[in-house]
């Protein structure tokens, strides 16, 4: 069976007794794997993280990270993790080298060396010495990085590392999450509220939505899922003529209002086979929605639609 990093087992939290913020979560993340964690704004997906590394108390059910819960390991876990919640708390009028040193302090047995590699692998060697102050927000989350970098983490959790950076700086922090990756075997664990992001960098995926984990697998299977079993939704200038149209296809369909019906098709590729049967026979299309269960939620995970 495959080894687990992250296991989570009904996992509850709620920052008041108003409302629940996390919901009998169950996360697997594999090893070696880039697990996407998607969600819109307020999803819970910094809260997931927090309970991660054990920041807040008071929730039920378990955490495990390489297989442990925390009770009398938390240090050794927490050793083997990198972590980058956020925005990286940095100080602005010290060096990318000083900042480096200070976060060392805080870890056990960090070698000068390994600040050095660290810089290297973040591509930040020729700006070690300048000001953080005088970073850009990229070269900040590239440092950010490195601090979780320097113990050599074999479980490194990043929570939405390309907010705010440029197209150029998203590359280059998805070209390092996969170099690290594949290079030193680190599984990857990255909150993102962008489905295009995690369809690019990961190979797991989990979205969570109001606290509550709606899929999780391989990214592999989201992307069959996204065009299996679509409903779509067709306006047209006559339902009857087109309904039977859709029965010499094999296809089932309803009629939801005046002009539109409702086709449940098995794959995308039927769309244009349908529109092509449909326009042979003088029908007048005016409008196609895919309408699926996920669809609202990818639709709310996309670039055009930012909540
Ligand atoms: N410190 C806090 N006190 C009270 N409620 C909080 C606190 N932090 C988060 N919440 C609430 O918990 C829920 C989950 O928030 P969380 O920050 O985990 O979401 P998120 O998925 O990380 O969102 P974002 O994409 O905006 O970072 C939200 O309803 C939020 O309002
Ligand atoms: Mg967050």
């Amino acid at each position: 069976m495959e080894k687990l990093i992250v296991k989570t087992e009904n996992l509850n939290f709620s920052y008041s007794s108003s409302k629940k913020d996390i919901e009998n979560l169950n996360l697997r993340v594999p090893k070696a794997s880039i697990y996407g964690f998607l969600g819109p704004n307020g999803a819970g997906k910094t809260t997931t993280i927090r309970l991660l590394l054990g920041l807040l108390r008071n929730h039920s059910g378990k955490v495990r990270l390489f297989g442990k819960s925390f009770t009398n390991n938390r240090i050794n876990i927490l050793n083997k993790v990198g972590a980058l919640i956020e925005n990286p708390s940095l100080y602005g009028h010290l060096t990318a080298i000083e900042n480096l040193i200070i976060a060392s302090n805080y870890r056990r047995n960090i070698s000068k060396n390994r600040i050095t590699e660290t810089l290297d692998i973040v591509k930040l060697t020729h700006s070690k010495n300048k000001k953080v102050k005088e970073f850009s927000l990229g070269m900040k989350q590239r440092l950010g990085l490195a601090i979780a970098l320097l113990g050599n983490p074999e479980l490194l959790i990043l929570d939405e590392p390309t907010n705010g950076l440029d197209p150029k700086g998203i590359i280059e922090i998805r070209q390092l999450i996969k170099e690290l990756n594949s290079q030193y075997g680190t599984t990857v664990f990255i909150s993102s509220h962008l489905l295009s992001e995690i369809e690019r960098t990961c190979t797991h995926v989990g979205i969570i939505k109001n606290g509550k984990m709606l899929f999780q697998n391989k990214v592999e299977v989201l992307k069959r899922t996204q065009s299996e079993n679509l409903e779509l939704e067709i306006e047209t200038n006559n339902n009857n003529h087109s309904m039977r149209i859709v029965k010499k296809l094999a296809l089932s369909s309803t009629i939801i209002e005046n002009n539109l019906i409702s086709v449940i098709i098995k794959q995308k590729a039927m769309i244009p086979k349908l529109i092509d049967e449909l326009r042979k026979n003088q029908i007048d299309i005016y409008q196609i929605k895919i309408k699926n269960n996920l669809e609202e939620l990818f639709l709310s995970l996309t670039e055009n639609n930012k909540i």
